[in-house]
């Protein structure tokens, strides 16, 4: 009777025990697979928006560029999506911030990343529905046009930065669409278009949250009215070499 008493209890010690391993496999398979989160069609996106685009060379067209930031970043000047491959979970790619919950792309800093290439209205770059941050600056995009598709982030984007990226043509209208920016810096491109009045005097008077607007060396060529009213959020404008004048 005690004999099969204990040869019970070890039994009942030995299932414990089972139940308590396989709760700690279980636990340790989904850490596992929570590390590995990132949106599989926005990684899809960011792999075909890679396919689009070539790295830059040593040749005299990419020099300006090249040496500021290799003055900026030195050794950490690479092509930034060289490590964008499926084996890595995108969240973890260079330039990429996810939203570790959802797994949502929300911040794409590419800046000198090395890139260069025409970035087309079907680009891929537009279905990242939830991404907050853009940064391009310092790539070379000449001579793609800045897409209308921009609008694709009007509910989520925030920061907007397409310095020095070689941009021709005209500033789209859509750029005013984008409701919840705070900082545009659309310095230092190829726009040969002067920026539709329309579209300034929404940047400058109807934009709730922007705090931050450069356009330094986007022609702008207006004569500005005698009383002109500007958003009480904005901190901050850069109007060098804008052909703007008046008082
Ligand atoms: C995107 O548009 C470009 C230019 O119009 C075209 O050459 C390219 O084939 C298109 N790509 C896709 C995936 O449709
Ligand atoms: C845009 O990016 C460039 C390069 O990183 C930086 O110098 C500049 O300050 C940025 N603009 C804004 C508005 O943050
Ligand atoms: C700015 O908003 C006002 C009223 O909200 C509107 O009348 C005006 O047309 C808007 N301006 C632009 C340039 O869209």
């Amino acid at each position: 009777m005690q004999l099969e008493m204990m040869m019970m209890s070890n039994s009942k010690l030995f299932i414990s025990f089972f139940l308590f391993f396989l709760f700690i496999s279980f636990v340790s398979s989904s850490f596992s697979i929570n590390s590995h989160i990132c949106s599989p069609v926005q990684s899809h996106a960011l792999l075909l928006f890679k396919q689009e685009l070539f790295f830059t060379d040593h040749s005299i067209k990419y020099r300006y560029v090249n040496n500021i930031c290799r003055d900026w970043l030195g050794s950490g000047y690479y092509p930034i999506t060289m490590n964008w491959k499926t084996s890595i979970d995108c969240c973890n790619w260079d330039g990429v911030i996810c939203n570790h919950l959802t797994g949502d792309v929300i911040d794409l800093d590419l800046s000198c990343g090395m890139l260069r290439g025409t970035i087309h209205p079907n680009s891929t770059l537009f279905h990242l529905p939830h991404l907050q941050r853009l940064n391009l600056a310092f790539n070379s995009f000449f001579p793609s046009q800045l897409p209308h598709e921009i609008v694709s982030f009007s509910t989520s984007l925030t920061h907007l930065n397409l310095s020095e990226c070689g941009f021709t043509g005209q500033v789209p209208t859509s750029t005013t669409f984008l409701h919840k920016l705070v900082y545009l810096d659309l310095s230092h491109n190829y726009f040969d278009s002067r920026l539709e009045p329309r579209v300034l005097n929404n940047l400058l008077q109807n934009s709730t949250h922007l705090r931050h607007l450069s356009l330094d060396d986007v022609h702008i060529g207006l004569v500005l009215p005698a009383y002109f009213n500007i958003t009480p959020t904005l901190k901050l404008l850069d109007l060098r070499s804008t052909g703007l004048q008046g008082k």
